[in-house]
């Protein structure tokens, strides 16, 4: 299949693009689309023959339910019932913006996108091009990650042609995601609420809507846990960079040591190794590729690098990963489900 790639900018939208890329949607084919947190690849959320197409072009496990994008806050009334007053609040106070709300799904809404859950994540985006993607389109858009299934998410156009050129109508470009980790997911059928994945809005920020909103455990403790997490999409090794990957967690400036070491013992029996660090630690490693993700004083920086990161490693091919690890507070949770999912929980306390 040929991919139309039509670059356009936020601040200066080229309208005929959006609005031939909203007749695609809403013909059945497939769009990348920019977001604030991630791009998104979507299709016509109504439509289960678009919504399949989804899951083959990404490869994604059929149980994984797709997050469905709107444009205007009361079409939450179409698509889901039992809308309660806290998703209310939560709306009023985040929406546009990174946070998906799951609530009971209305009839019009296929299985397909739910992946038969009675169910379904609504997010209504901060990206201007994505709202006006959805308006165009006249039909809410079901949209997943724009990446193939298990890599990380595609946090700018590059990534999204490299992964779907082929085998997508459309791909349209902007500017770098402003989050660059998904949104926030935030169950609204349980009381009370119940994080299932963090994201940009923190824990923090939903608390001051309602103080009893809570993270779920297997979150936080991780998969080794016996705890199975609620998100169907959660449990997959997800984020995954190629190479084999541990977190070093402790007092920052041993941190810097025992990486050191690691990676001299590595490089000894002829690995290549990568080292995901920060500004204020880069200087400090004598060996391997190193990253630096952003400084540890703009947190939202290393949100908005990580995937990218991940990305440069695997495209460097090296074997194995030593990543530095983030204090679990506000956007720092985010961050950190991500590395543990994408080190497959391989931390090492010193
Ligand atoms: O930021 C985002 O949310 C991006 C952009 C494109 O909007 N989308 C995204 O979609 O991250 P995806 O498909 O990669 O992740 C959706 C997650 C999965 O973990 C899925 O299992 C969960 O949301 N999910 C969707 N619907 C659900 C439901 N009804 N109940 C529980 N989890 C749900
Ligand atoms: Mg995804």
């Amino acid at each position: 299949m040929d991919t139309k790639i039509k670059i356009i900018s936020g601040n200066n939208i080229d309208e005929d693009v959006i609005k031939e890329a909203g007749a695609v949607i809403k013909a059945g084919g497939l769009v990348a689309f920019p977001t604030e947190t991630v791009y998104g690849l979507g299709a016509n959320a109504l439509s289960d023959e678009a919504v399949k197409k989804i899951f083959k072009a990404k490869g994604r496990p059929q149980d994984n339910p797709l997050i469905v994008h709107i444009a205007d806050m009361e079409d939450v009334y179409k698509f889901a019932t039992d809308i309660t007053h806290i998703s209310k609040s939560l709306m009023n106070k985040f929406w546009p913006g990174p946070l998906t709300i799951i609530l009971k799904k209305s009839k019009i809404i296929p299985y397909t996108t739910s992946a038969g859950l009675d169910t379904v994540g609504i997010r209504m985006p901060k990206s201007i091009i994505a709202r006006k993607l959805i308006k165009a389109a006249k039909v809410p858009i079901a949209a997943p990650s724009a990446n193939l299934s298990g890599k990380p998410s595609p946090t700018d156009v590059e990534r999204c042609i490299e992964d779907l050129k082929g085998k997508i109508e459309y791909i349209i470009g902007e500017d770098i995601c402003e989050v660059g980790l998904e949104s926030t997911i935030v169950d609204c059928t349980v009381n009370p609420p119940c994080v299932l994945r963090p994201g940009g809005i923190t824990l923090e920020m939903l608390k001051e809507v309602d103080s009893s909103i809570y993270i779920d455990k297997a979150i936080l403790k991780g998969e080794l846990s016996n705890v199975k997490p609620k998100a169907p999409g959660m449990k997959y090794r997800h984020y995954a960079p190629k190479a084999e990957m541990k977190i070093i967690s402790g007092n920052f400036d041993k941190t810097i040591d025992k990486i050191n070491d690691m990676v001299h013992n590595e490089i000894i029996v002829g690995k290549k190794v990568g080292i995901i660090a920060t500004e204020e630690s880069k200087d400090k490693y004598e060996q391997g590729l190193v990253i630096s993700i952003g400084s540890r004083k703009n947190i939202n920086q290393i949100g908005r690098n990580l995937f990218e990161t991940l990305r440069i490693f695997d495209d460097e091919k090296v074997d194995i990963i030593f990543s530095e690890s983030f204090e679990e507070i506000g956007f720092g949770i985010a961050i950190m489900n991500r590395l543990k999912k994408a080190a497959g929980y391989n931390i090492i306390n010193i």
